[in-house]
């Protein structure tokens, strides 16, 4: 029995509560928050839940590991504070606010033979594992172009810009999906309510081969988007996060180029339209199997699938946009996190 504590409860953390709670073989024993008001909420969501005010009370001895929901400023202390007392610990996305102080808790995780796990929890739903296997076949041949768009209206963050607060999702699920990273970076945004902090970014990542993928992040759209296109050179794929049903589908679609062509009406020959079909998905909550994930990892002593790294290399990604950015959109080079010889994750048996 893996026992674990949960610190912050504000929007996300109840949701991790609710899935530690219905996770085998994991008994979650306590909940922190700074505010008193969101224990009140926590304790009639989980009734017999223990509460505290105070994260301290959480590195007692009887508990294996903690999964931190709180600010992003916040998750590099706490995650360093628990692996230095011997704790497993999850930490919400984004990992940090530096590859600094990523590549620093990697190293503890490491050094103390503990399991350190970032949510990146779009690489636990069905609908993404689900695009990685297809694209991992080869049905959609080649990937020319990705286009990934996650924009609503609010929740504003007051501490970070939106490529911070949505782009981890974007990164996590196109380096997850192209299992490749990206050789630069350049983005281009705007704060339009608080100095400083862009409240709309458009990033674009170029890969070797000239595969490319743009992110549009925006926090002042009407409507919630989470949607992705993944071009391929043989078919291509829609992915709508918000579709309830048919959140794949992929078009047998393209355009061949024909060997000549006298006139443009000919030349209109060479687009191939094809059928349209919906893959069938077994759904299951993300944050159900993600939870379970982090269990198993510290229990059978195996590296969890979003690792250390895995939230290492989103970091990279969003501070080299960060930095083009300021630097009015210039390209900024990427260098692949697994020329890092030095970094590796790493993993601890069950306490
Ligand atoms: N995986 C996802 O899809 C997803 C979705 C939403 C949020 N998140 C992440 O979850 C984290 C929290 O986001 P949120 O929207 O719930 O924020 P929030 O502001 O609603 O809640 C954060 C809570 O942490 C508490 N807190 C802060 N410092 C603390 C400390 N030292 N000890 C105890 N409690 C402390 C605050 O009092 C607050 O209640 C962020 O990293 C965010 O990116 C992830």
């Amino acid at each position: 029995m893996t026992k674990i504590g949960v610190i912050g409860c504000g929007y996300w953390g109840p949701n991790l509560i609710r899935n530690f709670r219905n996770t085998s073989n994991c008994e979650m024993v306590i909940a922190c928050d700074m505010q008193e008001d969101r224990l009140n909420r926590v304790r009639k969501l989980f009734p017999g839940l223990e509460t505290t005010q105070r994260h301290e009370d959480l590195l007692r001895s009887d508990l294996d590991a903690v999964a931190i929901a709180t600010p992003v400023w916040t998750h590099y202390p706490l995650a360093k504070t628990f692996l230095e007392a011997g704790k497993h610990v999850f930490v919400e996305k984004p990992l940090t606010r530096s590859s600094q102080e990523c590549e620093e808790l990697i190293q503890i995780a490491k050094e103390k033979g503990l399991v350190l796990m970032v949510g990146h929890t779009f690489e636990y739903t069905a609908a993404v594992n689900k695009i990685k296997q297809i694209v991992d076949s080869g049905e959609l041949g080649d990937i020319l172009y990705v286009n990934s768009t996650r924009v609503n209206l609010g929740l504003f963050q007051q501490d970070i810009n939106v490529i911070w607060d949505l782009a981890p999702h974007d990164i996590s699920i196109i380096a997850y999906v192209l299992g490749k990273e990206p050789i630069s970076v350049n983005a281009q945004g705007v704060s339009h309510f608080k100095e400083g902090i862009e409240d709309v970014a458009m990033t674009t990542l170029r890969f070797e081969n000239k595969t490319i993928a743009y992110i549009r992040n925006s926090w002042i759209d009407p409507n919630k988007v989470r949607s992705m296109i993944f071009v391929g050179s043989k078919k291509m794929l829609v992915y709508d996060d918000t579709s309830p049903n048919e959140k794949i589908k992929i078009y047998d679609k393209g355009v061949e180029q024909p060997s000549y062509y006298d006139n443009f009406g000919e030349f209109q020959f060479s687009y191939r339209y094809g059928d349209i079909y919906i893959p069938r998905i077994e759904e299951h909550e993300a944050l159900s199997s993600e939870c379970g994930h982090f269990v198993e990892s510290i229990q059978e002593g195996t590296t969890p699938r979003s690792d250390g790294m895995s939230g290492l290399r989103v970091i990279r990604i969003i501070e080299a946009a960060n930095q083009s950015l300021r630097e009015e959109g210039r390209a900024i080079p990427v260098e692949p996190i697994s020329n890092m010889e030095t970094i590796t994750n790493g993993v601890g048996s069950a306490h």
